[in-house]
């Protein structure tokens, strides 16, 4: 990129010749930095005898090279909320305790092991919220939506705390998506939420397959979980610890346990399906006609319960194409049905409720399993100056590029220019603008066309013109 043939310098606007010949030192110099980088090993630079702070276990910090999956992501989920309808949200990150405890219930993992909660300083008990569907139905009472025409759809998005334990794809902070419907009971509010959710991450390149279940009304469950607990009792001596305390405590919970011992004993545990009212039944029917109609990949998972105290009728889960709980243990997304849920935070009884909510991490980390490139935003210019005359002039002109539209990317606070130059390395520009003191007497700028090695001086007056010219050209060739 960097070879010195093909110089072309206007005969009578050669820049002084002692800095042109700087610059061609300068670049020389880079060739070698670039294969002395190649070589080298990465060193973190910590000062001797200072401990650095570690991140938390189970956080991390999203760095600038993967942002580009996390702004397609979003892009992507702006544009489905806005063809599909939804409107969009944000509640506060810390809630009050009992709004959780109420409502994805106080013996589910999440609020029995993955809670972090405190007492802040006025005596409250706050929760860092573990999910959003709590808080959506929160807000959906608080600001009075029942008094709008229904359903009332809502999107949000943010980060969730769960003091889980840390692995791949699975954070004690992680980031959501969720999609909520309000104020329908129609079977079809459950098929097109999974319908959107299919087609969004097919969007993004991401192939799925829905695992879903119907659990029926509360009652249904509890004769359920009567049998349920009948069979494990059965068992007893077949499961895990933890399963045993599950058979006391929430005995739906016996199905989502990952141990082998216990995937075996729940191949032949009764399934929900069979306790379901004809309601109910029949809205699961419409759900997978509905599927069917869309053409949308599902299995049926009979033993699905989903981890949320306040899901009835529909519950599903959103896995990769081929990993249906086999390759990894995390699901891409999950949700169904809530009809209960605003009721039982004292809004008006039997408002329905549906939605899904899909991890932001886990899909990110499917795109990049799967070979998935974001476009990168491509910089067209790089712009070295050679001393403070040359800044001020290079201030001036990064305005003039940025307001016609084309990228500038500049190191103004460095003195060398082999420094100036790495950065332009860096950011693959197809051109560099260099300005030196005597190209700022003459009123020129110089024009180094990266991939060839060519040099001109050009007119400073006409340079914005001169490099939307070149780019097009750059540009056409690049389709
Ligand atoms: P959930 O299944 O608990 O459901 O979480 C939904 C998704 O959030 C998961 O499928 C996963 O992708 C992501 N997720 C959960 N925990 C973690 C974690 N520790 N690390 C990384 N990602 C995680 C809910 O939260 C419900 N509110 C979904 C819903 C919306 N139901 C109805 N509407």
């Amino acid at each position: 990129m960097f070879s010195k043939k093909n110089i072309v310098l206007k005969k009578n606007l050669k820049p002084a010749k002692k800095e042109k010949e700087e610059i061609e030192d300068d670049f020389a110099a880079l060739e070698e930095l670039k294969k002395k980088a190649a070589a080298a090993p990465i060193i973190s630079a910590n000062q001797k005898g200072k401990k650095v702070p570690e991140l938390l276990r189970g956080f991390r910090d999203i760095l600038p090279d993967e942002q580009p999956y996390w702004d397609v992501l979003r892009s992507a989920v702006k544009n489905f909320a806005d063809a599909y309808g939804f409107e969009r949200i944000d509640f506060p990150i810390l809630e009050k305790e009992e709004l959780f405890i109420r409502t994805v219930g106080k013996q589910t993992d999440i609020v029995e092991k993955e809670i972090y909660s405190f007492e802040d300083k006025g005596g409250d008990k706050v929760i860092l919220r573990p999910e959003m569907t709590a808080s959506a139905a929160r807000a959906f009472i608080n600001h009075g939506m029942l008094n709008q025409p229904q359903p009332v759809k809502l999107w949000y998005t943010g980060p969730n705390f769960r003091y889980d334990r840390p692995q791949a794809g699975r954070y004690r902070q992680f980031n959501q998506i969720g999609f909520e419907v309000f104020g329908s009971s129609e079977a079809i509010i459950d098929a097109q939420i999974i319908v959107m959710t299919y087609s969004l991450l097919k969007s993004l390149g991401v192939e799925t397959n829905m695992r879903i279940n119907s659990i029926g009304l509360p009652e249904a469950r509890q004769s359920y979980k009567t049998e349920l607990t009948a069979y494990y009792r059965t068992k007893k001596n077949q499961i895990c610890e933890d399963c045993k305390r599950r058979l006391l405590k929430n005995p739906l919970r016996l199905l989502d346990c990952k141990i082998e011992g216990c995937q075996a004993v729940k191949a032949d545990a009764p399934q929900v399906l069979d306790y379901l009212d004809e309601e109910s039944k029949n809205h699961f029917m419409k759900v997978l006609e509905f599927l069917d109609e869309a053409a949308v990949p599902y299995t049926l998972d009979a033993h699905l319960v989903r981890g949320l105290d306040y899901y009835n009728r529909t519950v599903f889960e959103v896995w990769t194409a081929g990993d249906e709980g086999e390759r990894s243990q995390n699901a891409l997304g999950g949700g169904g049905r809530y009809d209960g849920l605003v009721e039982l935070l004292g809004g008006r009884e039997g408002t329905p409720g549906c939605g899904v909510a899909l991890g932001m991490e886990r899909i990110v980390l499917a795109m990049k399993e799967l070979g998935i490139q974001p476009p990168v935003e491509k910089i067209d210019v790089f712009f070295a100056q050679l001393g403070d005359s040359a800044r001020r002039v290079g201030l001036r002109l990064f305005e003039e590029f940025r307001q016609s539209g084309i990228s500038v990317r500049e190191a103004f606070g460095k003195g060398s220019l082999k420094g100036q130059l790495e950065l332009a390395n860096k950011f693959q520009v197809p051109f560099t603008l260099i300005l030196g003191q005597k190209e700022v007497l003459d009123g020129t700028i110089m024009v180094r066309d990266m991939e060839s090695g060519a040099q001109e001086i050009v007119d400073a007056t006409k340079i914005v013109a001169i490099m939307r010219k070149k780019l097009e050209t750059v540009r056409s060739l690049d389709k």
